[in-house]
C-alpha cells in the first residue's frame, strides 16, 4: 500500500478488481448472434442465413419509417433535440398523457435501466419473476441492489407471490406482460389487482414491449391507471412491431415527478435524431402495426401448428416469439445455426430445455421448422 497525497493508493490486483463486487459478479446480457457472425464461423452465405433470434419484425420498418430516416440523415451533423418535442408531443396525443409524463430512451431497455438508477441503491430489493426478460436482474445488480426472483407459474408471472415477496425494503417491481422469453401474459384486470396490491411507495414497471402484437381486445389498458397509480411506470418500444430495433428508441410513461427523476439521470442526447424522426413517422404509420400483428398471429399459428404435427410441445405465446420444448436447447441451437438459423438459447433464463423462435416470414418459419425437424430427428 502506498499513499497519493492523503489517499491511501491499492497497488494490488488488477484495474477491474476496482470495480465494485457487485459489479464484476454480473453475467452480461447475451444477445441473439449476428447474421455476420454466423457467416463468418461457419463459412455461410449471408443471404441464406435466417434470424430469429432477437424478436425483431421481420417486416422491417415501415415505407414512412425509411422516408423519415433518409430525410434526417440531413441533419445528423447537429445533436438531437435532448427533450424530444415533436416525438413526445406525438406520443402524448397517442397515449392521451402530457409531455411531462413521457421519458424517451435509448430502446426502452434505456428507461428500465434509468428507473433502477434513479430510485435503486446498495440495500434495496427489486422483485421480478423467475423466467422474466433479463434486464430486470442485470439493471438491479448493476446498481448494487438485491434481486429477489419469484418462481414462475406455468412460465408465467405469480402475481400472488411477487405482491409477497414486496417488503420494506423493496423498491421497484418490474411485470412484462406479456413477457419474454415465454410469452406468457396477464389479464388486464389481474394487472390491475395487482397494482392494488403494492404498496404505494414501490414502483411497478409494467413492460409492455410486445403490447401492439397483442389481440385487439387484449391490449393493455395501463397508460389510463397511471392517474390513479403515482408509482407506476409503463415502458414501451419502437423495437418490435415498429420495426426499429436497430435505431434503439423507446418510452417511459409514468407520472411527472416520477418522470422528471429519471430525466436527471438520463443522457442529455440519448435518442439520436434519426431514431427520433424515424419514431414519429412509425406513431402515425397505424396501418403498418396492424398488419405486422396481423402477420405475427399467422406466423404463430402456423408455427403452433407444424409443431402440434411434429409433437413438439411449446408455450402458446401473446408475443412475436414461441418458447419451444427441445429437449436439448444447447445441441439443438447449435445444429440450427449449422442449418444457417439463428434461434435464442434459454438455458440462462433457466430453461435448458427449450429454444425461443422469432416468428419470421412465413419462408422464414419453414426453414426453421425443417431445421428443427433435422436437429431432432437422430434423437427420436
Ligand atoms: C420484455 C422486453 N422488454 C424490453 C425489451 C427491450 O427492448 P428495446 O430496448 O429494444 O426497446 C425487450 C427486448 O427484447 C423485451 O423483450
Amino acid at each position: 500500500m502506498t499513499t497519493h497525497g492523503s489517499r491511501p493508493v491499492t497497488r494490488e490486483g488488477t484495474p477491474a478488481a476496482l470495480a465494485p463486487d457487485y459489479v464484476r459478479r454480473i453475467a452480461p446480457y447475451v444477445p441473439g448472434k449476428p447474421i455476420e457472425e454466423l457467416a463468418r464461423e461457419h463459412g455461410l452465405d449471408e443471404e441464406r442465413i435466417v434470424k430469429l433470434a432477437s424478436n425483431e419484425n421481420p417486416r422491417g420498418p415501415s415505407p414512412r419509417a425509411r422516408e423519415a430516416i433518409v430525410s434526417a440523415c440531413a441533419g445528423i451533423t447537429r445533436y438531437p433535440d435532448g427533450n424530444g418535442f415533436a416525438l413526445k408531443t406525438a406520443i402524448a396525443a397517442h397515449y392521451g398523457v402530457e409531455r411531462e409524463q413521457i421519458v424517451l430512451g435509448n430502446g426502452s431497455n434505456d428507461v428500465l435501466e434509468l428507473a433502477t438508477q434513479a430510485f435503486l441503491r446498495p440495500g434495496d430489493e427489486a422483485v421480478y419473476a423467475q423466467h422474466a426478460f433479463a434486464v430486470y436482474p442485470l439493471a438491479t445488480q448493476a446498481r448494487g441492489a438485491t434481486g429477489v426472483e419469484v418462481p414462475a407459474r406455468d412460465f408465467g408471472h405469480d402475481l400472488e407471490r411477487m405482491a409477497q415477496a414486496i417488503n420494506l425494503r423493496t423498491r421497484i417491481v418490474f411485470v412484462a406482460n406479456p413477457n419474454n422469453p415465454t410469452g406468457t401474459w396477464i389479464a388486464p384486470s389481474e394487472v390491475k389487482a395487482f397494482l392494488e396490491a403494492v404498496p404505494r411507495d414501490c414502483l411497478v414497471v409494467l413492460d409492455e414491449a410486445y403490447d401492439e402484437y397483442l389481440e385487439p381486445a387484449q391490449r393493455s389498458p395501463g397508460v389510463s391507471w397511471l392517474a390513479e397509480h403515482a408509482n407506476l411506470i409503463v415502458s414501451r418500444t419502437f423495437s418490435k412491431a415498429y420495426g426499429l430495433a436497430g435505431l434503439r428508441v423507446g418510452f417511459g410513461l409514468m407520472n411527472a415527478p416520477v418522470a422528471d427523476m429519471l430525466n436527471r439521470v438520463r443522457q442529455p442526447f440519448n435518442v439520436s435524431s434519426v431514431a427520433q424522426a424515424a419514431a414519429l413517422a412509425a406513431l402515425h404509420d397505424v396501418d403498418y402495426v396492424v398488419e405486422s400483428a396481423r402477420l405475427n398471429r399467422a406466423g404463430l399459428a402456423e408455427l403452433g401448428a407444424a409443431l402440434d404435427a411434429m409433437g413438439v410441445r411449446y408455450v402458446p405465446s401473446h408475443g412475436n416469439f414461441l418458447l419451444v420444448h427441445v429437449g436439448e436447447g444447447g445441441r439443438v441451437y447449435e445444429h440450427l445455426l449449422r442449418e444457417g438459423v439463428i434461434v435464442r438459447p434459454v438455458a440462462n433464463y433457466g430453461l435448458p430445455e427449450h429454444v425461443r423462435v422469432t416468428v419470421g416470414l412465413p419462408e422464414e418459419n419453414r426453414r426453421f421448422l425443417a431445421a428443427l425437424e433435422s436437429a431432432l430427428a437422430p434423437a427420436r
